[in-house]
């Protein structure tokens, strides 16, 4: 191996997501056959233990990618030098919540560990935010982070794209290969926006393929904006193998950049495109190239998806709200 691994910092290491995450990371599955990496793993000191049987398990795989292991309660040991943060610890919710109920519970894990990013972390840094309520944990993070640019600070859709893809690919009885141009506009949450307006179906409108408006509103989008509810009943605990691969695939974008024609979505600080306002870390439709991502621009936007983006804007601020007078920013 020639290059110098990349450090990896993932947080609630012994979670669920976790338990798939860090097995993918380590195979090369994130940033490709020929980068070693060495993992950082964060936990709350009670879960160190069971934090020792996965490294002993990450052991046993005898991975040639995985330069190193270390881990620790401490974030500001574990965060020292990585250039990538996958913020994942975080309580899930549980059957009748919604995610924004998670607000108190778990906004303040982020106000410590953006601070020690912004203390600890190497230049580079690119920060993730998988646990929920996402969009306002990566605003936490970032507000306690004021040396790091704040577009390095995104949270995770991915798996809301992910959904929507499947579930439009399903309705047509096409290959999840054939659709491109999804996005997700807003909140990871049940007022989320998944727009077939923009998607296409082979190069074609997805909107029009689909010819069907009553499905497109009351099936398609409340069943991608509810999934994660739907799996909660399902399993019993909330969503974590498909949350893990995209967590996996929203970073591997960001780091490697999106295939030529085609967009991801990604909740990205707004800088005030399509009438989102700034302050705000929202879903938008986005381009990489050269690990810095871009918001698509220029999408026509009619008055259905107005309402629908402005709706999860609106769950947006009142969520800052909401944690500015936790004052946790
Ligand atoms: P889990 O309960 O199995 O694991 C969470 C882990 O985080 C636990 O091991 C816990 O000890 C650890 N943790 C708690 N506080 C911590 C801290 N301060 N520092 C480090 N670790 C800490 O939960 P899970 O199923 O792995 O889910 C994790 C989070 O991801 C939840 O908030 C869940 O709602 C969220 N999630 C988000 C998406 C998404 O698409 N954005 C999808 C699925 C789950
Ligand atoms: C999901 O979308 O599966 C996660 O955000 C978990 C949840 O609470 O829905």
């Amino acid at each position: 191996m020639t290059t110098a691994p990349v450090k990896v910092a993932v947080t609630g290491a012994a979670g669920q997501i976790c338990y798939s995450l860090l097995f993918r990371i380590a195979s090369g599955e994130l940033l490709g056959k020929d980068t070693p990496v060495e993992l950082r793993l964060l936990e709350i000191t009670p879960a160190l233990k069971a934090l020792e049987g996965v490294v002993m398990e990450l052991d046993d795989c005898a991975f040639p990618l995985l330069a190193g292991v270390e881990i620790g309660d401490d974030a500001t040991q574990v965060f020292d030098g990585v250039n990538l943060a996958m913020l994942v610890g975080a309580r899930p919710r549980t059957a009748g919540m919604e995610r924004g109920d998670l607000l108190s519970a778990n906004g303040a894990i982020f106000t410590a560990q953006g601070s020690a990013l912004n203390a600890v972390a190497a230049d580079d840094i690119k920060v993730l935010v998988t646990g929920n309520p996402a969009n306002t944990n990566a605003l936490i993070a970032m507000k306690n982070a004021p040396d790091i640019p704040a577009e390095r600070f995104n949270a995770l859709t991915r798996l809301d794209h992910n959904r929507a893809i499947s579930q439009l690919a399903a309705k047509l009885g096409v290959a999840v290969t054939d659709i491109t141009k999804m996005t997700i506009w807003g909140n990871h949450s049940a007022t989320q926006y998944p727009d077939l307006l923009h998607a296409e179906v082979s190069g074609k409108n997805a909107a029009e393929a689909v010819n069907d408006q009553e499905w497109l509103e009351n099936d398609f989008i409340p069943t991608v904006a509810k999934r994660g509810a739907a799996i909660i009943a399902a399993r019993g605990s909330s969503s974590a193998a498909s949350a893990a691969n995209a967590t996996i695939e929203h970073m591997r974008d960001w780091v490697l950049g999106t295939p030529d024609g085609d967009w991801v979505s990604m909740a990205v600080p707004s800088d005030g495109s399509y009438g989102v306002p700034e302050g705000i870390i929202s879903s938008f439709p986005c381009t990489v190239s050269d690990g810095a991502d871009e918001i698509v621009q220029g999408l026509e936007i009619d008055d259905f998806s107005r309402a629908k983006i402005d709706a999860s804007v609106a769950e947006l601020v009142e969520e800052k709200s909401a944690v500015q007078e936790l004052g946790l920013i």
